[in-house]
């Protein structure tokens, strides 16, 4: 059987077809434009980088630094596919030490747009002005200019229209290009980065000595006073960094940043090391948040098999998940020890914040009086579960009422009561969260949703692409009883809250809102977005595990979940109760 062969059918495809397709890997968006630029001016040794931007990329990207820049013939050399000063021989990708190696970016990005560079190298005189396009040199002419390179990228895939297609908005592309820098930043603590979009300056992040301002810099808002620093160093492998106090962390998972010799990575084998190193210390629905940066001699690590470099493989990933995992233990151990001490002493002094939360939230003791307040219990007048009922004026029918008999509570988290005939032990928060959701959802379906300004606006204040994100959902927002107001790029006040929700931490209730944004673009139906925001509202405002609370409260807040239908999840799914009838009662104890 011999080979079969159409002549003609297979052709060798034309070069410039081939650096487009080339370039689809390396630059999926404008952000990897902004990454690679970014890379090749940290690899020249600058020490301040400025990226200015025009419509989220698509209208320019320059970046502009004061690097070792380039001679006329190196400037042409570098456009070329596989040009690099970087590697000599196949050795040398064992031992990378560089950002790039491949000499595979620049070529790239001019094969889908129209490239600009004016660059002099240091101790030069005369500097090189080069334009560029369908990836190949065009005009080439001396010019005056500084030392350092400024690259120009326009009109980005103006020649693969698909891809254009699938960009996201202006502000979602713009997202992508801050969070690039910012990664880079991050492993760059020393350089200046300047982030310009549309001629308004985004940040302005002047080098530091200390990798914690640079985290601080960059993730104050997501970290707050909660950065736990770590540290650890085993059979040359060195981790530093810093991750979340468990007791601050949320249900965001941002940041969870990883740098491996200052590259930002995915790795799975860290990421499930540091969970497992929380492990027991965070609740179902709540994330580690974390940077850290692993450097090791870069023959332990392969930086080369992924085209934009965003994974890597580690020749020993049990050692990497050892390291990791227990650094992150660690340095959580002393955490807890040291709180416990502390906590031990302040519990006893201090109302509870239930307590405080009851004077001020009329969730679910709408009519006390003050008198009640002072003493800390409420009155648990009959009428009261169905007040608020009344006041969304939702089609509300309340099921048949047992009778509550509130017994006790268990590790200031369950609550004891008998249900009619049943026994049941209910999770306070679980419990609390289920009664508020749904008055916030009836509320919200109702068009009575009624919000409260709070007496000192809170200040609030973001990462950039969060920042940009909540600006853009002020309105929806408003209209679910949440009044933020923008002052500055990424500052915000809060002002009111819905009337509903009684005492909250309002900073970490907002960032867990835009958490909740962050998945808006994927769903359509503004139910779907609204619930997961309505469900993080009433997460906050409800009771806490851990705080004592008295029988009159118990038997309200018990009373309140059965005449909203004794749901048995809180709205993310957690368990509210377990039920024991009184016939299984009789089971157990073998009575007839
Ligand atoms: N900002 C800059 N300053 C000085 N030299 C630069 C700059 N940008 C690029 N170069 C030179 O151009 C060459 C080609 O850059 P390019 O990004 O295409 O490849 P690379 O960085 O070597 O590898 P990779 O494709 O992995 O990024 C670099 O090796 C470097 O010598
Ligand atoms: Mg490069």
């Amino acid at each position: 059987m011999g080979v079969v062969s159409s002549p003609g059918k297979i052709q060798v495809l034309p070069d410039d077809v081939i650096g487009r397709i080339a370039a689809g890997e390396v630059v999926e968006r404008p952000a990897a434009v902004v990454k690679e630029l970014i890379e090749n001016s940290l690899d020249a040794g600058s020490t301040a980088i400025t990226v200015e931007i025009k419509d989220g990329g698509l209208g320019l990207i320059r970046v502009t630094d004061d690097g070792e820049g380039m001679s006329r013939g190196d400037a042409m050399l570098a456009f070329q596919r596989h040009a690099t000063s970087k590697l000599r021989s196949d050795s040398d990708l064992t031992a990378v030490r560089t950002m790039g190696f491949r000499g595979e970016a620049l070529p790239s990005i001019a094969a889908v747009s129209k490239v600009r560079v004016l660059t002099l190298a240091q101790g030069a005189s005369i500097g090189t002005q080069l334009w560029l396009a369908d990836g190949g040199a065009g005009r080439v002419e001396e010019a005056a200019a500084i030392p350092g390179t400024s690259i120009e990228v326009a009109e980005l895939f103006y020649n693969t229209p698909a891809r254009r297609k699938f960009l996201k908005s202006t502000t979602t592309e713009f997202s992508h290009i801050s969070h690039a820098i910012q990664q880079a930043a991050l492993a760059w603590a020393q350089v200046h980065f300047r982030l310009l979009h549309n001629g308004y300056e985004v940040f302005n992040l002047p080098g530091v000595s200390s990798l914690r301002d640079r985290v601080l810099q960059i993730y104050r808002g997501a970290f707050g006073d909660g950065a736990l620093g770590i540290e650890a160093e085993r059979n040359g492998l060195t981790v530093r960094g810093f991750i979340i106090d468990p007791v601050k962390a949320r249900a965001s998972r941002t940041p969870q940043d990883l740098f491996v010799n200052r590259r930002p990575i995915k790795n799975s084998t860290v990421s499930h090391a540091v969970s497992d190193g929380y492990s027991a210390f965070l609740a179902k629905g709540q994330h580690p948040l974390f940077v850290l940066f692993l450097d090791l001699e870069p023959s332990r690590v392969d930086v080369n098999v992924h085209p934009t470099k965003r994974e890597v493989r580690f020749a020993d990933p049990e050692l990497i998940h050892q390291v990791v995992r227990s650094a992150v233990r660690q340095v959580l151990g002393r955490v807890q020890i040291a709180s416990s001490l502390a906590g031990a002493v302040i519990q006893e002094e201090r109302p509870t914040a239930f307590e405080s939360s009851w004077s001020r939230a009329p969730a679910f003791a709408p009519r006390q009086t003050d008198g009640a307040v002072d003493r800390g219990v409420p009155p648990v007048a009959p009428e009261l579960q169905t007040s608020f009922v009344q006041e969304a004026g939702a089609p509300y029918v309340p099921g048949d009422r047992p009778d509550v008999v509130p017994l006790g509570q268990m590790s200031r988290t369950y609550l004891i009561v008998q249900v009619g005939s049943e026994l049941a032990v209910v999770d306070q928060h679980t419990a609390h969260e289920r009664v508020l959701f749904e008055r916030l959802w009836r509320a919200w379906q109702a068009n009575t949703l009624p919000s409260q300004p709070l007496l000192l606006p809170e200040p609030l204040e973001l990462p950039v692409q969060k920042a940009l994100l909540l600006q853009q959902h002020l309105g929806a927002l408003e209209r679910l009883g949440l009044g933020i107001e923008p002052f500055g790029t990424s500052s915000f006040l809060i002002r009111s809250l819905p009337i509903l929700l009684g005492h909250t931490d309002t900073v970490s209730l907002v960032q867990d809102l835009v958490d909740d944004l962050e998945r808006w673009e994927s769903v359509s139906s503004l139910e779907e977005k609204v619930r997961p925001v309505l469900a993080s509202l009433a997460c906050h405002g409800a009771v806490r595990a851990g705080r004592s609370m008295a029988l009159p409260e118990i038997k309200q807040l018990v009373q309140d979940w059965v005449a909203e239908g004794r749901i048995m999840t809180c709205p993310h799914g957690r368990r509210v109760a377990f039920r024991l009838s009184a016939e299984e009662m009789g089971r157990l104890f073998d009575r007839p």
